[in-house]
C-alpha cells in the first residue's frame, strides 16, 4: 500500500486541458457575441433539458434553491400549505418552501436516509397539499408509494432533483418527476457548469408560463411586472458551459459509478452500511456507516483521506428551523435520522478519484481495523 497519498473530498479543478479549452471556447464565444442575458444558449439549454428529463417544459434559473422557489410558488396552493419532505436534505427545500409562504413538515428517513413512507403517510392532514421528495446523495426514493400517496390524498408531488439529476427508476427520470422537479446545476453537482444553476421542469402550460414571469421580478412583457418576486435569471456564459457538459454526462456517470462499485466490492464486508450501487443511479455523495467512526475519522483525516459527516443536511438541526418552528407554535419532534446522521462518514467521492485514491481509501480503512 501507498504510505501516503492525499485524497480531496472533491475536486472542482478542471485538469482536462482538453475539456477546459472547450469551455473557454464556449465563454469565448458568449462574449464576443454580448448577449450575456437571455442569450440563444439559454433557450438551447432549456430544449436539452426538457429532452433529457422527457417533459414539456424546462426552465433553467440562477440556482436550485431558486428552482425550489418557484416550483413552490407556482402551484396552486393557498398561503401556508403544509408541505410534507424528509428531514434530511439541504436547508435548501425547507428555507426555499417558507420563502415561498409555506409550512415545511418533516417526516424521518428509513435506513438509506430516504423519507420513510409509512411515516409519511401517518403525517398528511387535511392542511397537507404537497410532499417534497429528495433522491438524497443519489439514491432513489420509494417514488411508486409515493405517488399512490399523492393520488389517494389528491396532493402535489414536488421533486427536489438536486442531488440525482438525471438518474432512473424504472420509466421516471429525477429532473422530470411530479408536478414541478426543481434541480441544482451548481458547480458542486454530478451534472453542472462553472458557476451557480439551477432547472425546474414541468408538464403543466400554466406552471411554466407563472414561472418565466416570476423568474425575473414577475414581469410578463418589458412593461409591466404581474407579480411579486425576485430575479432567478441563469446568465447565459453559464448555459454554454452546461451544454458542454451535456456532451461529458456518460463519462462522468461512468466515472462516478465504477467508484461506487470499487467502494462496494472493497468494503461491503467491513462497513455496517455501505450503498449497494445500481447502475441508474448515479451518486451523488458516498454515505457508509462503521463501527469506530470518530476514530476512523480522525485517522482517515491523518492520512489526507478527506471523508467529511453530512450533519449539516439534518434540516431541523438548524437554528434558523428551530427559530421559525417557535415563532409560529410548530412542534418539532425527534427524529431518528439525526442518530443515523451521526454516524455516518462520507468518502472522498468525485469523477476526478482515480482508482489509485480510491483504493488507497479502502486499503487505509482496511489498515484502521487490522489495528484495532
Ligand atoms: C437536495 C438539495 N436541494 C437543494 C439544493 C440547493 O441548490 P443550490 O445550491 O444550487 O441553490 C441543494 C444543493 O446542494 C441540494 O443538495
Amino acid at each position: 500500500m501507498k504510505t501516503s497519498l492525499k485524497v480531496p473530498f472533491l475536486s472542482l479543478a478542471i485538469n482536462d486541458d482538453l475539456k477546459r479549452q472547450k469551455l473557454l471556447d464556449r465563454i469565448d464565444s458568449v462574449l464576443r457575441r454580448g448577449i450575456l442575458i437571455d442569450g440563444p444558449e439559454i433557450v438551447e439549454l432549456e430544449e436539452k433539458l426538457r429532452i433529457i428529463t422527457g417533459r414539456q417544459h424546462a426552465l433553467v434559473c440562477s440556482s436550485g434553491t431558486g428552482a425550489l422557489y418557484l416550483g413552490y410558488r407556482s402551484l396552486p396552493i393557498p398561503p401556508k400549505s403544509e408541505i410534507l419532505m424528509p428531514a434530511l436534505s439541504w436547508i435548501s427545500t425547507a428555507q426555499s418552501c417558507i420563502m415561498a409562504g409555506h409550512i415545511p413538515k418533516f417526516v424521518d428517513c428509513n435506513e438509506n436516509y430516504q423519507m420513510d413512507v409509512k411515516q409519511l403517510a401517518g403525517q398528511i392532514t387535511e392542511k397537507t397539499k404537497a410532499i417534497v421528495v429528495v433522491n438524497l446523495c443519489g439514491m432513489m426514493s420509494d417514488i411508486d408509494n409515493i405517488l399512490q400517496l399523492c393520488e389517494k390524498h389528491n396532493l402535489y408531488l414536488i421533486e427536489d432533483g438536486s442531488q440525482s439529476f438525471g438518474n432512473r427508476i424504472g420509466m421516471l427520470i429525477s429532473g422530470g418527476i411530479g408536478t414541478v422537479s426543481c434541480s441544482s446545476l451548481g458547480a458542486m453537482k454530478a451534472f453542472s457548469g462553472i458557476c451557480e444553476g439551477g432547472v425546474v421542469t414541468t408538464n403543466v402550460e400554466e406552471i411554466d408560463r407563472l414561472i418565466r414571469k416570476l423568474r425575473y421580478v414577475g414581469m410578463e412583457n418589458k412593461n409591466n411586472s404581474a407579480h411579486i418576486s425576485l430575479n432567478f435569471r441563469m446568465d447565459t456564459v453559464n448555459a454554454g458551459c452546461l451544454l458542454e457538459e451535456i456532451d461529458c454526462v456518460e463519462e462522468i456517470s461512468d466515472a462516478r459509478i465504477s467508484l461506487a462499485n470499487l467502494y462496494y466490492e472493497k468494503l461491503c464486508n467491513i462497513a455496517n452500511y455501505i450503498p449497494k450501487p445500481v447502475i441508474t443511479e448515479i451518486p451523488y455523495n458516498f454515505p457508509c456507516r462503521f463501527e469506530k467512526d470518530r476514530e476512523l475519522e480522525q485517522f482517515l483525516l491523518k492520512k489526507e483521506i478527506e471523508v467529511k459527516r453530512f450533519s449539516s443536511h439534518y434540516m431541523p438541526g438548524h437554528d434558523s428551523i428551530v427559530d421559525y418552528c417557535s415563532r409560529h407554535n410548530l412542534i418539532l419532534p425527534v427524529f431518528s435520522c439525526e442518530k443515523l446522521i451521526s454516524e455516518t462518514l462520507l468518502l472522498p467521492f468525485h469523477q476526478c478519484i482515480t482508482v489509485e485514491q480510491a483504493d488507497y481509501v479502502c486499503d487505509s480503512i482496511f489498515d484502521f481495523f487490522k489495528n484495532q
